[in-house]
Order: structure tokens, then C-alpha cells, then sequence
């Protein structure tokens, strides 16, 4: 938590007059900025959970600045890095083509995307939590049918019990009921499943569910 980089730190950062006329996107990228310039580029925990189960070809969906991507990719990944952040696709180009490394960086907003590919792997750290609750459900959804039988998935959200809020714009975000991770996942094997809170301004908390789920081979009738 003491990284500079973390954006659960940044977040604390927001106040709700900024939230009123900036959306979510508009704050990463402000902040990716600041990163790039300070050369911040350490991995957050999550991100740090989610290395050594990535293999393959991977989805890093709502990557940020690509710390992720760049670390999979070093580890002989092929990763397909998506974010709505002009700052963090921009920066996330110019590094995989320095350091030659197999990344394709796209910039797009992730609540309605389709995917025509599958993946041995993948992942979406704190993103699903900025769509309103159907959109995060449907594009949940479809983050699952992309990775192949046998694959894995790497997902990260906030959930209820989280009375930090002022990050979001109101009708704009969804907290994921506690259990709701397990049942979407009831017919994968789970690797790893974790709760963990931190402490916001006024006593307040943030709470997250981090799942990591293994595809079966075959779908059970
Ligand atoms: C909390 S950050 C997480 C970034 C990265 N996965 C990490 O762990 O550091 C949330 C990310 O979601 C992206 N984001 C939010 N809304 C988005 C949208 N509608 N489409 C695409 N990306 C979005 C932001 O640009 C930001 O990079």
C-alpha cells in the first residue's frame, strides 16, 4: 500500500466536486500522467497476485498504464492490453515497442467491447466496479467465454460492505454482492479467492474480492 503508484491510494485523492464534471477515465488518465512523469511503474498487490498464474496468450482487461502487461510479457507472454485511458495506451505503446515485447495496446471503452479471440488467461483488475451493475454483469460475462477450456480467469472488483464511495459517479458503479464471484464461477475450479479490505477517509472501508478460476476442460452438461 505504500507504492506511489496504487491507485487505492489515488482514489482517496478524489474529491466529489472533481467526480461531479470528470468521469473515472478521466482521473486515471490524469494520474497515469503524474506516474509516467515520476517513473512509476511498481505493481500494485493485486497485480502482484495475478503474475505467476499468467501464461500464453493473455487479456489484461482495463489495464491501466500496462505495469501488468509489461511483466507478463517479459515473462514470455502475448498480451492483448485494453483501457479507456489515452495516457496509459499511449505510454503502454512506446514501452513494449522499446523493449520489443509482444503487446498490443488498445484503447477503447470497455463497457460494450466484444473480444473475437480466446485467451489462455484473463484478467481484469478493478474495472467492473466503474459499469452500472447489468453492464458489469454482461461484460463479466463475456470476459469468461473468451478464455479457452483449461484457461484461467483473473478477476478483481469491489464489493458490498465498501462505504467508500466517492470515487464513482452516481448510477455509474456496481458493487458485487460478497458471494456473487463464487456462484459466476460455481463451475470453474478456483485457484485463489480473497477478501481483503482498506481503510478510506472517515472511518470508512473499501472491500475487495480477488478470484482466480480455472476453466474446466469441459462444460458440465
Ligand atoms: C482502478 S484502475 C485499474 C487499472 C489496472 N488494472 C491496475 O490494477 O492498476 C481502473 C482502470 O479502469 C479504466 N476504466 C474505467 N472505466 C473504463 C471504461 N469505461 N472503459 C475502459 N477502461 C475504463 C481506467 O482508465 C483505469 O485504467
Amino acid at each position: 500500500m505504500d507504492g506511489k503508484n496504487f491507485w487505492l491510494n489515488d482514489l482517496l485523492r478524489i474529491t466529489i466536486p472533481v467526480m461531479k464534471t470528470n468521469t473515472s477515465v478521466a482521473f486515471f488518465d490524469r494520474q497515469f500522467q503524474q506516474q509516467v512523469r515520476d517513473q512509476d511503474f511498481t505493481l500494485n498487490p493485486f497485480e502482484l497476485v495475478a503474475l505467476p498464474h499468467l501464461t500464453g496468450r493473455v487479456l489484461d482487461f482495463g489495464c491501466g498504464l500496462g505495469n501488468l502487461a509489461i511483466a507478463a510479457a517479459q515473462r514470455g507472454c502475448s498480451v492483448l492490453a485494453m483501457d479507456a485511458s489515452r495516457s496509459a495506451i499511449s505510454h503502454l505503446r512506446q514501452r513494449a515497442l522499446v523493449e520489443a515485447l509482444p503487446i498490443e495496446a488498445v484503447e477503447a471503452d470497455l463497457r460494450n467491447h466484444e473480444i473475437g479471440e480466446h485467451f489462455d488467461c484473463v484478467i481484469s483488475i478493478g474495472l467492473l466496479m466503474f459499469f452500472d451493475c447489468p453492464t458489469a454483469s454482461h461484460v463479466l460475462s463475456m470476459l469468461q467465454a473468451q478464455v479457452r477450456p483449461g484457461g484461467i480467469a483473473i478477476i478483481n472488483v469491489l464489493v458490498e460492505g465498501t462505504t467508500y464511495l466517492d470515487m464513482f459517479q452516481p448510477g455509474h458503479y456496481c458493487l458485487f454482492a460478497r458471494d456473487e464471484m463464487a456462484s459466476r464461477f460455481a463451475d470453474w475450479d478456483i485457484i485463489h479467492s480473497e477478501f481483503r479490505d482498506f481503510d478510506a477517509p472517515d472511518q470508512r472501508i473499501k472491500s475487495f474480492v480477488t478470484l482466480i478460476a480455472r476453466k474446466p476442460e469441459r462444460q458440465k452438461a
